[in-house]
């Protein structure tokens, strides 16, 4: 009899009869004895029809398997849920959780020793962390990959801030229907990821700084042979890990670890959203993403990182450019060099075999940074008492320090019937303000912060103007958004209280967002409020969501998935 299946072998209260049973079923797939008695590695498979991202995952399952085939263990492909940004309805951030549920939840149930776990679409990699550090099982990340670029009439273009920019000048008129459709077919030219420093991206590059990943995982485009050597170097590792039962992500993400991660997210100019999902995979841990500290390290850590949509270049030229190990040679001193990776070597081992690129200028150096401070700032104010989050990097530099009428939408609904409606009071210097789009209020926290330019101003030329919600933000978008306002306004928060014709104050540089009425105005309108916004679903998922959702302070995730668990 094998012993490789042994793991929680529980049931039936007698363990012998239960490993003789699962023996006798996995035979059925021809399985022989020698290929079951070795440590297994079980691989997740996140492909569907649904998710494009994940198109190349089939070959990388493949290059996996033979990785850990060659290393001498067992490789056993398992299916969790997949998510992908442009199908899930309401928002794919509603499904991260049940994802990481999921996933965390089949690592436990089936016998293996290490897991390797393969996403890229902006949700599917902080669930597959998050469930892989409360599984705390040996694991490997594997990135699906950017896509490569895309080209439009001599223009190099990118999903999705092409996308948006493109939308945006056919919204206004200035390209016709024909040209639009010829761009919809170039955005998107391979499988992989969104190929600008978005959300998928910023992800894949804070887990390679964690050590999570191997060295260069993050950019290697999502066609390229080198995806899969890299791949097949995986499965080697997993292999590895699986015999020696280590190194686990409890060992791996140490508060040094963390602190990488923020650098890294400042220093590329990365997604918003980034930091959402490291709080998240933190509460796991638990370690505590402090705002008031990763803003200090904003205000240390330039941004070194020259691509979309703060700056010129794409993944691909990243990769090209050295990837994330150049970007922490770069760093230097600002990345704590002896924090482990999952390969056993620290990042100051692999920092040092950094390529060097010469005349390459998409990776910086400090002298010469696209900006002297990171990417992200987090506000505090009146109106955002737990924080509110702001990519200046994205924004518009005369928009900084702004202070304008409100002009409030009550809901995406309310936004969607009235924000094009040529008789909406509104002008440019105007601060719209969207609510109720938070993590309960929507519910799921959609991607809605990127409020649109009302028609009429848009039109007239207007491009950027302050915008103000509860709500996250694609990582691909520009403009001077603030985002994450917590508390959200169907929690009570005080963005509730806001009114059309209030004045909001916007001072990036002190690091502050301000609702200009008097004390005794908002008490007065919230003794006025409705006890609670958001009404409690029915049943299922929904009622489960509602009740368990944490504020983006907490990452978003449940607070019963939480290393404290839930809290009376
Ligand atoms: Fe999947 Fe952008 S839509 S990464
Ligand atoms: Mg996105």
């Amino acid at each position: 009899m094998t012993d490789g299946l042994r793991k929680g072998l529980t049931a039936y209260g007698d363990s012998g009869f239960s490993l003789f049973l699962r023996n006798a079923f996995i035979k059925a797939m021809g399985y022989s004895d020698d290929a079951l008695d070795r440590p297994i590695v079980g691989i997740t498979n996140t492909h569907s029809d649904y998710n494009p991202c994940h198109g190349n995952a089939p070959q990388i399952i493949d290059a996996v398997k033979r990785g850990v085939m060659l290393a001498g263990a067992m490789p056993m492909v398992f299916p969790t849920i997949s998510i992908a940004e442009s199908f899930a309805h309401p928002t794919s951030m509603y499904l991260r959780n049940l994802m990481a549920m999921d996933t965390e939840e089949m690592i436990r149930a089936q016998p293996m020793d290490a897991v390797v776990v393969i996403g890229g679409c902006d949700k599917t990699l902080p669930a597959q962390v998050m469930a892989a550090v409360s599984a705390d099982l040996p694991t490997v990340v594997i990135p699906v990959g950017p896509m490569v670029v895309g080209h439009h009439k001599g223009e190099v273009l990118g999903a999705c801030t092409d996308c948006r920019r493109l939308w945006a000048k056919y919204r206004a008129g200035e390209i016709d229907e024909a040209e639009i459709e010829a761009v919809n077919g170039r955005l998107a030219p391979s499988v992989g990821t969104c190929m600008v420093m978005g959300t998928a991206s910023t992800m894949a590059c804070m887990i390679e700084a964690m050590g999570l990943s191997l060295p260069m995982s993050a950019t290697i485009p999502a066609p390229h042979a080198e995806r899969f050597r890299s791949a097949e170097a995986s499965g080697r590792v997993a292999a590895a890990m699986a015999k020696a039962k280590g190194p686990r992500p409890s060992e791996i993400l140490t508060p040094a670890a963390f602190r990488n991660a923020q650098v890294v997210l400042q220093a590329i100019g990365g997604s918003t959203n980034g930091l959402i999902h490291l709080t998240a995979i933190a509460g796991r841990v638990p370690h505590r993403i402090d705002l008031d500290e990763f803003d200090a390290i904003g205000r240390k850590v330039p941004v070194l990182v020259d691509l979309k949509p703060s700056g010129a270049h794409y993944m691909e030229h990243f990769h090209h450019a050295g990837g994330v190990p150049k970007l922490m040679a770069q760093l230097g001193e600002l990345i704590e060099l002896d924090a482990r990776t999952i390969t056993g070597a620290t990042l100051r081992e692999l920092v040092a075999q950094a390529e060097e690129v010469p005349g390459q200028d998409v990776i910086r150096s400090r002298a010469d940074p696209i900006r002297s401070e990171g990417g992200l700032a987090v506000l505090r104010g009146n109106l955002a008492p737990r924080g509110a989050l702001i990519k200046h990097a994205a924004a518009s530099p005369n928009l900084m320090q702004h202070t304008g009428r409100a002009v409030v939408f009550e809901t995406l609904e309310d936004m969607a019937r009235r924000i094009d409606d040529p008789d909406l009071d509104v002008a440019a210097d105007d601060v719209l303000v969207l609510r109720n789009a938070g993590p309960k209020g929507a519910p799921g926290m959609p991607e809605a912060g990127y409020l649109p330019i009302p028609l009429k101003l848009a039109r007239a030329g207007v491009k950027d103007m302050v915008r103000i919600s509860d709500a996250r933000m694609s990582g691909t978008a520009f403009g001077t958004i603030v985002l994450h306002i917590t508390p959200e306004s169907a929690e009570g928060g005080p963005l509730a209280l806001v009114q059309t014709g209030d004045r909001i104050a916007l001072d990036v540089a002190a690091r502050r967002i301000d609702l200009k009425v008097d004390d005794a105005e908002l008490t007065r309108r919230r003794a006025a409020l409705p006890a609670t916004a958001a009404a409690r679903p029915e049943r299922g998922y929904a009622q489960l969501f509602h009740d368990a959702v944490l504020q983006a302070d907490d990452g978003c995730d449940f607070d019963f998935l939480t290393a404290a668990g839930r809290r009376a």
